[in-house]
């Protein structure tokens, strides 16, 4: 089969096309026939050498066609989804024609969407779904901050927020960004800084922050929520550096949660795919209540350009790669 393999860690000549074997079917896995699958960051990363494990084929995240499942758990021939599981990490992973993955990160997902759509949907909305209605039990009515919210990750944290009927506040670097995010649903904007808590209006009577900046603003999004409020730290756009000189009796707010999520989880006993309406997500965009459409498609041989776009931020949304 035709895969893309990480060759060495490195700028964009790092990925090269490979003919290498199919996987074959294994006990507890499914052999995923792939149709399309979205581009993370954490690729990135990978493909820069920056994270602890890569594996030779990248991709973290696929949709496709069973092709086989010796235990049976799913049909061959159903349309389903793949993620994580060590899928591009220390299992080959989606950037290829075919995949095998264990079936504690394969669901079905068989709504009526052109596969471009299906792939924009696992990764990024499994998790924005899970940081939302698992780590900060948003509700209705309630106040959140998305910190990045024009990463694909935001936009979709954004839209199902919105959806359930929350009030956002949405950050970005650039003012021309606005419009777009308040056409998503957003209440208003703030430009992204890390002194935010100290310039927004609504600090302190904030419910929640969705904090995808990271690392660098961790404790400014503490420091901007109510009493009993909680961020959750799930991305690191703002870069991977560690807090410095961290010392919680001088720098931290009192009375509000700090909670961590990281998709790497999924499939994992706390926290199985099952957990996550991930065929119901599906079905509310093939019913047009909410709109999965990925802002920029490409095609198998096109890898190194989709790489340049996320590295160089043009893309504005979720990004994918459809099969031929
Ligand atoms: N926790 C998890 O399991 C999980 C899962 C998926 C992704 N993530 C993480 O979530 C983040 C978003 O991922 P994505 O794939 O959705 O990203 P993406 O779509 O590529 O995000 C691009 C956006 O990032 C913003 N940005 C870039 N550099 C920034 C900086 N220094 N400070 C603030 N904003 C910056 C830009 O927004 P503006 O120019 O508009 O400011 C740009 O529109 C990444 O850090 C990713 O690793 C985490």
């Amino acid at each position: 089969m035709r895969a893309i393999v990480l060759e060495k860690f490195g700028g964009l000549d790092s990925l090269v096309y490979q003919d290498i074997p199919e996987p074959e079917p294994k006990a507890g896995h499914v052999v995923i026939e792939i149709k399309a699958f979205g581009l993370n960051h954490a690729e990135l990363h990978m493909r820069r050498g920056e994270w602890a494990e890569a594996a030779p084929v990248s991709g973290i995240e696929c949709v496709g066609i069973v092709k086989s499942c010796p235990g049976g758990e799913f049909p061959v021939g159903a349309k389903v989804a793949a993620l994580m599981g060590g899928l591009g990490r220390t299992i080959n992973g989606s950037y290829a024609q075919y995949t095998r993955a264990p079936v504690s990160n394969v669901a079905l997902i068989e709504a009526d969407l052109p596969w471009a759509e299906l792939a924009a949907i696992p990764e990024t909305y499994a998790t924005a779904w899970t940081c939302l209605f698992r780590n900060l039990e948003i509700r209705k009515g309630q106040l959140l901050v998305i910190r990045g919210a024009t990463s694909s990750f935001g936009q979709a944290a954004l839209k199902m927020a919105v959806n359930a009927g929350v009030r956002v506040i949405a950050t970005t670097r650039s003012r021309e960004r606005f419009a777009h995010l308040e056409k998503l649903g957003a209440e208003r904007c703030e430009i992204e800084r890390p002194d935010l808590s100290k310039h927004i209006a609504e600090a302190k009577q904030i419910d929640a922050v969705l904090d995808l900046v990271g690392n660098s603003v961790v404790l400014d999004s503490l420091a901007m929520l109510r009493r009993g409020g909680r961020s959750c730290l799930a991305g690191w756009l703002g870069g991977l550096d560690p807090i410095p000189d961290f010392n919680p009796l001088l720098q931290m707010a009192s009375g509000v949660y700090l909670t961590f999520f990281g998709s790497f989880v999924f499939g994992t006993s706390g926290f199985p795919l099952s957990d996550v309406p991930l065929g119901q997500i599906a079905a509310d965009a093939a019913a047009g209540k909410l709109d999965v459409k990925p802002a920029r498609v490409f095609r198998f041989d096109e890898i190194r350009e989709a790489h340049r776009v996320m590295e160089s931020n043009e893309a504005r949304g979720k990004m994918v790669v459809v099969h031929d």
